[in-house]
């Protein structure tokens, strides 16, 4: 062989295995654990932070079911390095985390530098110990400043929030490589129909379609900075994503779940992929549109997102309403107590990825939440480590994420719901969804049953990767050594 034919082969070599090793890095699965900034956080007004509506409204007398606050909630804020090291543990490679905007911006339009500073650091450890971070800007909890000028309701306050998207960008975009703009829009139904949640408004629809629309106008305009930008970044959203089932075999009840799959899922995800609402849900809202002001939509221009995130953890039941609503279907089982009887139904996280690539195309899918809810009375009777019911449905959700990615559904990445037991909002710290315990009175943090389980999920995943190309590389190799047909 002459020196040349040597050279040649060389390089050929070469550059096919940095092809395959891109592609390695490329294909590698998100394997993490997801939380909020205000959830796990705590010391909600340090160093120079806004107050938000989640920080006032846990001060309000018996407005939290078990009288606890987020004031210290597991101290994620000063022992977030005892929290990588954990996620080391348990060997994740991505962490779904929340920046709280109200650290971020202490008043309109003024950088809070200690608060930038706390997630730049975090930043640069999770990288440090190769855990891709996937930020979320906004997760629930709104600048009090805001909240005074009527929080989502307020006309500017998509523009406020694209300063503040634009500005996390600025400063964190070469090390974030995945943005999530919002989590759930969907959940201000708690704040103007249901009354849960601040400013504990009923039936005010109008309210409710004017906040969705800014939500959903904030995330627009925070997709096109990164896309004009910060092109090389992936920028999603998250969403509640309901699976819903009738809850009798009635044409009815059929007709009430496409209704109530237009007002919880299509309304964001035509918004978000199509740029237009839907036609049949429009009608359906009708005469509380104009409160929306849905005549402008500010000549933005529209940009899909990258990839969208996907929560999911239990099925919810519809049936007709026939007391005539604005929307004609009812969830019996709405009832959150009552959601995990009904609520162990992997086969919904199936439906959702295959729905969401059948109608919107093959976008990126992450499941960005899944998890299984203990009740403090139930936690509290055993040793909370042992939960062995957690394990069971993350078994189950597991497969059926392994049933999508063998039929080649473009998921690609899972966040279990959440590293920590944390402070789950109006139910404060009385409902556990950790893979880890976190003993309120000294913040121990103590790895379940399931944190293990997880790990050994997890290394079972990559051992078998790593076999699958070990033998793909075998016998590509072993078909280039195959004598050519010319040759013959
Ligand atoms: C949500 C939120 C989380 C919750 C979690 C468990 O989905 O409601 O994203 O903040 O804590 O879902 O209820």
């Amino acid at each position: 062989m002459s020196i040349s034919v040597i050279i040649l082969v060389v390089i050929h070599w070469s550059t096919k295995l940095s092809k395959e090793s891109d592609a390695v890095v490329e294909e590698e699965f998100f394997w993490g654990t997801a939380a909020s900034a205000f959830q796990v956080e705590g010391h909600p007004v340090a160093d120079g932070a806004a107050e938000s509506d989640w920080y006032r409204l846990t001060h309000i007398p018996e407005m939290i079911v078990d009288g606890s606050d987020a004031d210290i909630a597991c101290d994620h804020y000063t022992r977030w390095p005892e929290d990588i090291e954990i996620m080391r543990e348990i060997g994740v490679n991505s962490y779904r985390l929340g920046v709280a905007w109200p650290r971020v911006f202490s008043a309109p339009g003024k950088i809070n530098m200690a608060g930038m500073d706390f997630y730049d650091r975090l930043i640069d450890h999770l990288c440090a110990a190769e855990i891709m971070p996937f930020v979320t800007m906004f997760h629930w909890d709104i600048p009090y400043w805001l909240v005074e000028k009527g929080g989502w309701v307020c006309r500017d306050s998509s523009s406020y929030f694209a300063e503040y998207a634009g500005a996390l960008m600025e400063r964190l975009s070469d090390r974030v490589k995945y943005w999530i703009t919002l989590n759930e829009p969907y959940v201000y139904y708690h704040s103007y129909i249901t009354g849960w949640h601040w400013p504990f408004e009923v039936d005010e629809y109008g309210k409710l379609l004017a906040a969705l629309h800014n939500l959903l106008t904030g995330h627009q305009l925070a997709v096109n900075i990164c896309k004009e930008r910060y092109a090389e970044n992936k920028i999603g959203m998250v969403l509640s994503y309901h699976y819903l089932l009738p809850a009798h075999d009635t044409h009815e009840d059929r007709l009430a779940v496409t209704q109530a799959d237009g007002v919880r899922n299509r309304w964001f995800l035509d918004r978000t992929m199509h740029g237009k609402y839907p036609q049949d849900i429009l009608e359906l809202y009708g005469k509380y549109l104009p409160d929306a002001d849905f005549s402008e939509l500010r000549g933005d221009a529209f940009n899909a997102p990258d990839f969208i995130g996907l929560n999911y953890y239990s099925p919810g039941i519809i049936q007709y309403d026939r007391s005539g609503s604005v929307y004609k279907f009812s969830s019996p089982v709405d009832d959150f107590e009552l959601q995990p009887t009904v609520g162990n139904n992997p086969a919904g996280l199936y439906e959702m990825v295959a729905r969401v690539e059948r109608d919107y195309g093959p976008i990126d899918v992450f499941i960005t939440e899944n998890g299984y809810l203990e009740y403090a009375r139930e936690y509290e009777q055993k040793d909370p480590t042992q939960d062995y019911r957690r394990i069971d449905y993350m078994q189950g959700h597991l497969s059926e994420l392994r049933n999508c990615v063998n039929a080649g559904h473009p998921v690609r990445g899972y966040f279990y719901w959440s590293l920590l037991d944390n402070f789950e909002w109006r139910w404060g710290l009385s409902r556990k969804y950790g893979l880890v315990h976190v003993d309120k009175t000294n913040q121990d943090r103590t790895l379940k049953k399931s944190a293990y389980w997880y790990k050994n999920y997890i290394a079972a995943y990559r051992q078998e990767q790593a076999r699958r190309k070990c033998s793909e590389k075998a016998e590509s190799r072993r078909q280039s050594w195959l004598p050519d047909e010319r040759i013959d």
